[in-house]
């Protein structure tokens, strides 16, 4: 098969890790399992149109956000070109556009990259399958996860939902270090359209990039002891999704975010990636807790905005909690309400 021209557009989500994926070994293959909720309204829109060249020659593109020309994004793209060429045999012989928009504000201090990531590798492997028509949707999905992956490692967690699990577990047949796979057990309806609350508190760019902080895990004085416990979490986590035990998902989850935290906090070089009002908004969430038995928890990525975890019939109580006194810790009182979603989708 042959093609000159045409384009593809997918929609493709972000996505919060419960279990966290902190360290890793070459070729983007994660020194342990993780487990992501998608998310629903967080995501990248990315269309990719392209054409035919008269003769194969060195990777040609340009790269669009919201109509603006992006060449500061090059780099990153032709080292992601650079890792996937030899799975996909036909990216030299075709000039790209990549036009893409993020539905969160560009500078929210919220990653893009594993929307963007999986929403171009999706658009690829449309064209692969458009070169090979037989392709079967089970490969499509999982190939594409696994060029993600090759993007950013988190990426390949948001191509499904609801629950997607990256890294070999023992207690999760199927699961893969190469591409994530859609979580595989009952979840108890407990946890049915749980929400995410995410208070930005900080809008700036990262203080420590995440090629730089999964490094800081080699050498790391307690790395090894770290990735048994992810893999112990994970474990876990199984028979709370089962029981549909809140309790212990907040308590596994909570320390999940702090101890990625306390990594980055006893690496060397060292870093404090939380803001005095990530502390203010973690202490307050506990004090709500404790005075009124809500199940809202919080979990963070490698940066100081909080994430707000909790059951859906809470969502009004929890709201007013964050508008009474949460958003004065938020920069320009800015906060973004989210949910569970359910992937990515071609346009
Ligand atoms: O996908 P990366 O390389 O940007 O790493 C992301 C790591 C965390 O967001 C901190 C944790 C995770 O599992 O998503």
């Amino acid at each position: 098969n042959s093609i000159d021209d045409g384009s593809f557009t997918w929609s493709s989500p972000s996505n919060i890790a419960l279990v966290k994926y902190w360290g890793k070994k070459q070729h983007q293959i994660p020194e342990n399992p993780s487990v992501s909720f998608t998310l629903s309204d967080c995501k990248t829109i990315t269309k990719l149109s392209f054409s035919k060249k008269e003769s194969a020659s060195d990777f040609s593109f340009e790269v669009f956000l919201d109509d603006e020309k992006k060449d500061d994004f090059k780099p990153k793209i032709v080292t992601f070109f650079k890792r996937i060429e030899n799975y996909l045999p036909f990216l030299k012989d075709y000039h790209f556009k990549i036009q893409t928009s993020n539905s969160f504000p560009h500078s929210s201090g919220i990653a893009s990259s594993a929307s963007g990531m999986s929403a171009l590798a999706l658009c690829l492997m449309s064209i692969e399958r458009a070169l090979n028509p037989k392709m079967t949707n089970e490969y499509f999905i999982q190939k594409a996860s696994f060029l993600a992956r090759l993007g950013s490692g988190s990426a390949c967690r948001s191509l499904e939902g609801d629950l997607v699990v990256w890294g070999k577990h023992k207690d999760i047949d199927g699961s893969s270090d190469l591409f994530g796979v859609k979580y595989p057990f009952r979840v108890h309806e407990n946890f049915k359209n749980y929400q995410d609350t995410i208070l930005l508190v900080d809008k700036g760019e990262k203080q420590v990039s995440s090629t730089v902080g999964h490094n800081l895990m080699h050498n790391h004085p307690f790395a090894e002891e770290r990735f048994k416990q992810a893999h112990k979490n994970l474990s876990n986590l199984i028979s709370v999704f089962k029981e549909g035990n809140i309790d212990a998902f907040v308590e596994i989850v909570e320390s999940e975010a702090l101890t990625l935290h306390a990594m980055m906090m006893t690496s060397l070089p060292y870093f404090v990636l939380m803001k005095p009002n990530t502390l203010e908004i973690i202490n307050k969430i506990w004090t709500f807790r404790k005075q009124t038995g809500s199940k809202v928890c919080f979990t963070l990525d490698a940066g100081a905005n909080v994430h707000m975890l909790y059951p859906e019939k809470e969502t009004e109580t929890v709201l007013k909690f964050v508008n009474n006194e949460l958003v004065a810790y938020c920069q320009n009182g800015h906060y973004i309400c989210d949910k569970i979603g359910f992937g990515a989708k071609q346009l």
